[in-house]
């Protein structure tokens, strides 16, 4: 008999930072990153059961938002609503390699 343990492979994740602050520094969620996680999880779910799409406090790089990072890969600046199908292409398409 095998002694090979089940692993748990993760799902690809998506993180969108929907930090908010007031006043001179600006932030994500200023930028409209709210509307961008509420769509690109609702696109998410609409291609694929096996995305996982999350909310996040800060990438640091709050003067280039909205911020989006796919787990393990590069943080994605200045994303708009236009962007989000690429995004889940780009997912997609790692996912199937
Ligand atoms: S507020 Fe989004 S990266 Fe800091």
């Amino acid at each position: 008999m095998s002694s090979i343990k089940p692993i748990q492979l993760e799902l690809p994740k998506i993180f969108v930072c929907t930090n908010f602050r007031s006043g001179v520094h600006s932030s994500c969620a200023a930028r409209g990153s709210k509307d961008i996680f509420k769509q690109l999880n609702a696109l998410a779910k609409e291609r694929s059961d096996d995305i996982v799409v999350e909310q996040i406090v800060c990438l640091g790089r709050c003067e280039n938002g909205p911020n989006v990072r796919i787990a393990g890969h590069e943080i994605i600046n200045s994303v708009s609503i236009d962007d989000l199908p690429s995004i889940l292409d780009a997912v997609l398409a790692a996912g199937n390699k």
